[in-house]
């Protein structure tokens, strides 16, 4: 039996704020976010992206202050993405190889200066490294090849993982590779070094500004609809799932964000696993564009769409406002 008005009145548990704070289902904490930085030569060196207004490449000093200051705002994990030098990139993406990269300079200055108090998170794909901006090794035909893709893969997380990574996360979309990545680390001596695989990634126009940050959009020639996914397709995303996780990833990652809610639902009933979204580059752009428009209160649209990933099913989201996040949420 259930009970109609006027014995029940919703209404009644909304009218006060204590009531709300003591009826809301969901939370978002500074410990729900994963802060994305990108990553440039130099030092002192502070590059704003013109199509992510508010965020900056910086040289690796900076980087570190900023791994400091998530500390600081009680957010768990970083993730970091580099803007290689334009004559580091070839077309095999060797760079990606090379132990003294920029990325596995960042990854040890910042083990260095916060040891285990923060996560790292690197990505595992070939576009920051490639000349022609795609996330693996090419055919003639301007293929991205699958097994040879992940043979490099593996070396680039094994790479990556020896700098200090804690959590390595392939973005890449090739098949096969989370099994690969997850033998290396085992027999290499990383058994606790963590795979977040973008299990989901959907073949999608937000992704512009992170092409600008990393500087790979004006390199890259066609698409990458051959491996990420069709944004029509849902079914086809639990199957990537059940892959992933049948190839040894401990948590799985869908992007991006706001616009596939119902995949990290269908995910999370799915599977039952700690389920991560990306809140991308485009959509960071559309919140700071619409506020700037005077559309929205940027504050307030943007604690609602974090929080709105958490009730959807999210453990974290990756977040390009994750320490302007915390600070709202009083860190
Ligand atoms: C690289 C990668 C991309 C993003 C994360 N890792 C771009 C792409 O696949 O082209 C996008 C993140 C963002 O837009 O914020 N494989």
């Amino acid at each position: 039996m259930t009970a109609s008005y006027p014995n029940l009145r919703l209404r009644r548990t909304r009218a006060s704020a204590w009531s709300r704070a003591l009826h809301r289902e969901t939370v978002l904490a500074p410990a729900n976010l994963i802060w994305p930085l990108f990553v440039t030569e130099g030092s002192g060196v502070e590059e704003p992206i013109a199509s992510l207004p508010g965020v900056s490449r910086w040289s690796i000093d900076g980087i570190v202050k900023r791994a400091n200051e998530a500390l600081d705002l009680g957010i768990p994990c970083v993730a970091l993405f580099p803007n290689t030098q334009a004559e580091r990139r070839s077309d095999e993406g060797a760079e990606a190889l090379n132990p003294d990269n920029l990325m596995c300079r960042a990854i040890r200055a910042i083990k260095d200066a916060c040891g285990s108090d923060i996560g790292v998170l690197t990505d595992v794909a070939l576009d920051p490294y490639t000349s022609h901006g795609q996330d693996g090794l090419i055919d003639r035909q301007g293929y991205v090849t699958n097994d040879d893709t992940v043979a490099v893969l593996v070396d680039q997380a094994m790479n990556q993982a020896e700098a200090g990574a804690d959590i390595i996360a392939p973005s890449d979309m090739m098949d096969g590779r989370v099994r690969a990545i997850r033998m290396a680390l085992e027999m290499g001596g990383h058994a606790n070094v963590q795979i977040m695989s973008y299990a989901a990634k959907y073949a999608s126009a937000f992704y512009g500004p992170f092409r600008d940050a990393v500087g790979s959009g004006g390199l890259l020639k066609g698409d990458k609809k051959s491996y990420q996914m069709d944004p029509g397709n849902a079914e086809e995303a639990l199957r990537e799932v059940a892959l992933d996780l049948a190839e040894g990833a401990d948590s799985v990652m869908v992007k991006p964000g706001l616009p596939y809610l119902d995949i990290v639902r269908r995910v999370k009933e799915r599977f039952e696993v700690p389920v991560f979204a990306y809140q991308v580059s485009g959509e960071y752009a559309m919140i700071e564009a619409a506020a700037a428009a005077g559309a929205g209160d940027r504050d307030a649209l943007v604690l609602e769409t974090l929080l709105a990933f958490r009730r959807a099913g999210c453990s974290g989201v990756l977040t390009y406002h994750a320490a302007h996040a915390a600070r709202l949420l009083g860190a």
